[in-house]
């Protein structure tokens, strides 16, 4: 992890936020590399839900939403975790976790094992951020910036029935912000206060529940290997009854073997009628299907939820490589090329050649147009492959004294570092069919 965390920052993927002011625990900014490629990853996402499929719509919904919202979710009452203050070391630790936690003092143990440790009685603790809402403080309204996108997709539910014209089984599906007080924000961009979630809304009719349930479990497992992750670094882990969130029927959550360990991807969650029976009850208007016979029902929710920045972690993780190539040692991220953030580089080999720098930014304008390329002149052709190699771009194409002569170009191939030669007229074609090409890791399974 630390190697992806500072290749992250060394090439401008990611940057620890408001740094200059000493930081602020477990908050980061998105580079330029880093917004390309989380970019990838949601379009990824938009695709498989909304542009391949007839059944799913999307939409943007406010990120803060009347307060009455929170206490129909539950999340008012019931987002809440158990906190236990060190006094001794002026740590706060989740109760429940205290086996996972690291006491502040030395000899390093679990919080209240050592002699010296003074741990308060549990207290409880809602992880939802609070802020408020009106120019006047006396008068302004507290409320909360919303801790999932799923809410607001509840809300809309009436509105897309009526106005998008769908019955059940239908989903809405949206990507946005969230944020959440997490008491044990860490691992990079694993877990911190202020993320962004992928969330879909599948409402089904009730008997129909289980199988959607399945259906989306797979489905969501498949996303992943699809855009390049190993299989034998996914599982699927059913939640035991006592891990339930309140409103789950039954949750699986789709986990990657990270460095530290398996962790949760993603979880798609049966949520039954709850939600929409809750919103029905404390608004008053009624969300339910009515059928063109007069049959009605309250639609039953499957959702898989996950997030893009661990997303993009993961793709992180299992793309990361280090191999030693005619003595020199490079490092490589093997990403799948739709996710790359840049799909291909476009070099002259020597950029004081007059007529190789001009062969090469009429390639590189042309393919722009098409995709996200870069241009780069600076420094020896070995340390620019190098770079291209750190930020995954899966093909370089090389202008040299050749090209100048007969019209052709080098193509060097990221993973396996082939080179050939083709006609620069060719490029924008053979860029596209490469991109659209079956892409396997060759990290192996
Ligand atoms: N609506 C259901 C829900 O919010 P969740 O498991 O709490 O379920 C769904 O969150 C996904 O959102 C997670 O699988 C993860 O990808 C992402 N996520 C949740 N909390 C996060 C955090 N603190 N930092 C980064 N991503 C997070």
């Amino acid at each position: 992890m630390d190697k992806i965390v500072s290749l992250c920052r060394r090439r401008g993927f990611v940057f620890p936020s408001s740094e200059i002011y000493g930081g602020l625990g477990s908050a980061y900014d998105y580079g330029h590399y880093g917004v390309l490629m989380k970019n990838n990853v949601k379009a990824r996402w938009l695709e498989s839900m909304i542009q391949e499929r007839d059944d799913i719509v999307a939409l943007d919904s406010a990120i803060i939403l009347n307060p009455r919202v929170w206490e129909a979710s539950g999340h008012t009452q019931l987002m809440h975790d158990p906190l236990v203050d060190c006094r001794a070391c002026k740590l706060r630790f989740r109760a429940d976790a205290l086996d996972q936690a690291q006491c502040g003092l030395k000899p390093s143990k679990h919080p209240g094992e050592f002699k010296d440790c003074d741990l308060t009685e549990p207290r409880e603790f809602n992880v939802m951020l609070a802020t408020s809402f009106g120019v006047l403080e006396e008068s302004a309204a507290k409320v909360y910036l919303r801790p999932e996108t799923a809410q607001g997709i509840f809300l809309n539910f009436k509105n897309v029935l009526q106005i998008a014209r769908r019955k059940p089984p239908f989903g809405i599906a949206q990507i946005g912000k969230s944020f959440r007080n997490e008491i044990t924000p860490g691992n990079f961009l694993f877990r911190t206060r202020e993320f962004e979630q992928m969330e879909m809304e599948f409402f089904v009719p009730p008997d129909e529940a289980d199988e959607w349930y399945r259906y989306w479990v797979e489905e969501r497992l498949g996303w992943y290997t699809r855009y390049g992750i190993r299989e034998s670094k996914l599982r699927v882990r059913p939640h035991e009854p006592d891990e339930l969130s309140h409103y789950s029927q039954a949750t699986s959550d789709v986990e990657y073997l990270f460095p530290i360990g398996w962790l949760e991807l993603e979880g798609i969650a049966n949520r039954g009628d709850y939600d929409l029976r809750q919103h029905s009850e404390h608004s008053g208007t009624k969300l339910e299907y009515v059928g063109e016979g007069g049959e009605r029902y309250v639609p039953h929710v499957i959702e898989p939820a996950g997030g893009p920045d661990r997303s993009m972690l993961a793709f992180l993780v299992d793309a990361y490589d280090e191999e030693v190539v005619a003595e020199r040692e490079r490092t490589v991220l093997r990403l799948h090329p739709a996710v790359a953030p840049v799909k291909a580089a476009v070099l002259p080999l020597i950029a004081k050649d007059e007529g190789m720098v001009r062969h090469a930014r009429a390639l590189y304008e042309e393919l722009r147009t098409r995709h996200m390329v870069e241009y780069d002149e600076g420094g020896a052709i070995g340390r620019r492959y190098r770079r291209q190699d750190e930020i995954g771009t899966p093909f370089a194409f090389t202008v040299d004294e050749q090209t100048v002569g007969d019209e052709t170009v080098t193509v060097r191939d990221r993973d396996s570092l082939a080179q050939e030669r083709l006609p620069i007229g060719g490029v924008q074609d053979w860029l596209e069919e490469a991109l659209e090409r079956p892409w396997k890791t060759p990290k192996g399974d």
